[in-house]
């Protein structure tokens, strides 16, 4: 194993919860680092950590279940502080001989806890105070080792120590913000049980990824994938830094990219970064093979296709590189149901994992699999991304294919880029980028719609503006930008953009509108 380069290190064991990334991601908030490792861990690799403390995430599994996910019986000779949320409560008493009992029934959403000793894991927490539960099975008889902290009305153990032993237990979820007063029961975990110092930083993630990458990759080379995207974007910036000229990126022109994407790619990494980067101009492929598509899963096929064959050439003429970089996120990870226990509910297959790696034949190098968006960017910020990148909103890989609804020409393709530049200009100009999470243009190709224009009649296309606020682009609600603005938007679009004579707001949240209108 790498050594970490920090000495401070909380290792949370993940038995497939939702949640156990988010654990993580509070500790490193509060200051301690914090590494995701498997369930199954052993004493010896767990203690290689040299962990000030371990937690124990929770998990869909009952501990009654045949093939449930269970932890080394050992666990508690690591000999320092641990602490079991939920499912990591239950098996971690279960280990501790006491008894738990199957639920007849979940027990799900916020609960009144009524705290009866807060001498420590409950320091300063309020006698009674909401927590998030979210569970079937909870710890039922305690023998005298287990010394309750807090109850509710229907779990008398809502949260536990133990007497001898520095172990905690919490029924609830302390991670998710349901819960008001979570992150400060962590901190008392960190701080007042563990003894961690608050001296862990974004900047020491970088270095040990630097490391690791380093190790890795030995004399052999990388390739990279930029797409103009914050992930991928600072994924080559990392790199960059490891291995210097050892890495490649390639940029793929799939002639579906916004106004000035390849020009601010290039200054940023060839100019800044000193990049080795190849940009590969492929637009006539990937518009040859649009042509009298409408449908819109047969435009995202096509494209993706094509791109493979192009990502796949360009990589023919770096004949000696061995890995390939990508910058896939932990909630990508979880989306797709490969999370470190593999036992997270499959929820979506994303378009990020697996696909273009089996295809190359290269191995895989992903250093943000830890790690989630707002981390990435602090990252990209560490790294010295410009602030234009590191705050981009998100673009889909087919590009403007999805914004043209109908069939894709270049005329239709230049008419969406002019009309996109005037929304982000005055998105910016009015400081509503930061605020919005994804604001673009769509040109409604399949509607032409009649107007006036001096004395003459037009019979024009219809752009609409699409923003949308949203913590996680699962769900969004439309943002409300103000009139004025949109007014401006609107005015500069028809008076600017020739080929477009009406502009409209799409007011539809998701669900059940989604976010791209193809
Ligand atoms: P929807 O339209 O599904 O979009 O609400 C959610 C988020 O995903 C992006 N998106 C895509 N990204 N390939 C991508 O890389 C795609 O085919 C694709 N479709 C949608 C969309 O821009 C939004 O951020």
């Amino acid at each position: 194993m790498t050594q970490l380069p920090h000495n401070e290190v909380i290792c949370v064991l993940d038995f497939g919860s939702q949640y156990a990334q988010l654990i993580a991601r509070r500790v490193r908030e509060a200051g301690a680092f914090s590494v995701l490792v498997r369930p199954d861990i052993s004493l010896e690799e767990l203690a290689a950590y040299k962990p000030k403390g371990v937690i124990l995430s929770g998990g869909p599994s009952s501990v009654y279940d045949d093939g449930a996910p269970r932890c080394d019986e050992r666990l508690f000779e690591i000999g320092v502080p641990i602490l079991g949320i939920c499912y990591g409560m239950q098996i971690a008493c279960q280990l501790l001989d006491c008894e738990i009992k199957p639920a007849h029934s979940r027990e799900y959403g916020r609960a009144q806890l009524e705290v009866a000793d807060d001498s420590d894991l409950l320091k300063g927490i309020p006698e009674n105070t909401t927590v998030w539960m979210s569970h079937g099975d909870q710890v039922a008889a305690v023998h005298n080792e287990l010394i309750p902290l807090a109850s509710t009305s229907t779990c008398p153990f809502a949260a536990v120590r133990h007497a001898e032993r520095p172990f905690y237990g919490v029924q609830f979820h302390p991670e998710v913000t349901h819960t008001p007063h979570g992150i400060d029961i962590l901190h008392n975990f960190l701080y007042s049980v563990c003894g961690c110092t608050d001296t862990w930083r974004m900047s020491d993630f970088m270095e040990m990824q630097v490391t690791r990458v380093r190790e890795l990759v030995g004399d052999d080379h990388v390739i990279c994938g930029l797409s103009g995207g914050v992930d991928s974007s600072v994924v080559a910036a990392l790199l960059a830094r490891a291995i210097g000229k050892q890495l490649t990126c390639i940029f793929v022109d799939n002639g579906l990219l916004r106004k000035n994407e390849q020009q601010l790619v290039e200054t940023t990494f060839r100019d800044h970064f000193d990049i080795d980067l190849r940009v590969v101009d492929a637009a006539a492929d990937f518009l040859a093979d649009l042509k009298d598509i409408t449908d819109p899963q047969e435009k995202r096929t096509r494209i993706g296709h094509r791109f493979i064959e192009v990502f796949k050439q360009a990589a023919t003429d770096i004949p000696n590189a061995k890995y390939l970089a990508q910058g896939t996120l932990y909630p990508d990870v979880i989306e797709s149901g490969h999370g470190y226990s593999g036992a997270a509910a499959n929820i979506k297959l994303h378009h990020n994992v697996g696909g273009l790696p089996e295809q190359l034949g290269f191995d895989l190098i992903e250093p943000l699999r830890d790690l989630f968006k707002d981390e990435v960017r602090r990252l990209g910020e560490v790294l010295g991304l410009p602030e234009n990148l590191v705050w981009r909103h998100p673009f889909p890989g087919p590009g403007l294919a999805v914004r043209v609804t109908g069939e894709i020409t270049e005329e239709r393709l230049r008419i969406l880029r002019d009309a996109d530049e005037i929304v982000l200009e005055e998105l910016t100009a009015n400081h509503l980028y930061r605020s919005t999470s994804q604001v673009f243009a769509v040109l409604l190709a399949g509607v032409q719609s009649v107007g006036v224009m001096g004395d003459g009649r037009t019979y024009e296309y219809v752009a609409a503006i699409r923003a949308v606020e949203t913590q996680d682009f699962m769900t969004a609600d439309w943002a409300r930008i103000p009139y004025d603005v949109l007014a401006t938007m609107s005015s500069r679009i028809i008076n600017e953009v020739r080929g477009i004579n009406r502009v409209v707001y799409d007011i539809s949240s998701k669900p059940p509108a989604t976010i791209e209108w193809e």
